[in-house]
């Protein structure tokens, strides 16, 4: 039978990577981050050389895109090709030009059917998919759908913590500039029909944990 599908959206820094994959490990479900995968395409557009603007050339390296990710809850690697791009990915290099692939809708078609082939293959129970389109387009039959929300100081200064190498003041302005171009391609900044929200403003990473899998034992 099928896997159950937990999915959660949420803009950057909500902490819906870490708290997703810590849910799924504490349900023994896989977890799948869609926004890797993103990521790990436009790497691979870079790689290529081919410029991101020029979405002919983009689409054209869509098929050429051989992609590979762990799924286990603690199989944390990304692959293209022969190329461990885990740790390439989040360069902020990667960050500047994820959005601008990313809303090309040949690329976000072949995505979405990759990530859908993908929790298919799963064997385990359920696999929780988590970026910023799950709940509305990849799976918007899943049982449980979740909108990780949190104000916009408190997903600043969560992201600027965890990059050591910029400013705050430049941490912050870049991820307000992707989530306002993200914005224009997909809506996730407020809860779909039927999508339960959790705000982890005044929660520390346990307890936002612990509210996800609330919302999740509420259907299980
Ligand atoms: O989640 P993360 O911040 O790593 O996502 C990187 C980028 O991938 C986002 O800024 C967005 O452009 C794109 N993305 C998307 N749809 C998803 C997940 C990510 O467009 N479901």
């Amino acid at each position: 039978s099928s896997p159950h599908i937990v999915a959660i959206d949420g803009p950057a820094g909500s902490g819906k990577s870490s708290v997703s994959r810590a849910a799924a490990r504490r349900i023994g479900f896989d977890y799948l981050d869609t926004g890797a995968a993103y990521r790990a395409f436009a790497w691979f557009v870079s790689d290529r050389g081919i410029d991101p603007e020029n979405t002919d050339a983009v689409v054209a390296a869509l098929p050429g895109f051989d992609y590979s990710i762990g799924i286990a809850p603690d199989e944390h690697f990304v692959r293209v090709g022969e190329t461990d791009v885990t740790d390439a990915i989040r360069d902020p290099a990667v960050s500047a030009i994820v959005s601008t692939v990313a809303r090309i809708p040949e690329v976000r078609a072949h995505l979405t059917e990759l990530f859908r082939s993908i929790a298919a293959s799963s064997h385990r129970t359920g696999i929780v998919i988590e970026g910023r389109d799950i709940t509305t387009v990849v799976a918007p039959t899943a049982e449980i759908r979740i909108l990780l929300t949190a104000s916009e100081e408190a997903r600043m200064a969560r992201r600027s913590a965890e990059i050591s190498t910029q400013s705050a003041e430049t941490v912050a302005e870049q991820l307000r500039s992707r989530d306002r171009a993200d914005s224009r391609v997909v809506e996730f900044m407020s809860a779909a029909d039927g999508v339960t929200t959790v705000d982890s403003t005044h929660l520390d990473f346990e307890q936002t944990i612990d509210a996800v899998l609330d919302v999740i034992n509420t259907y299980r």
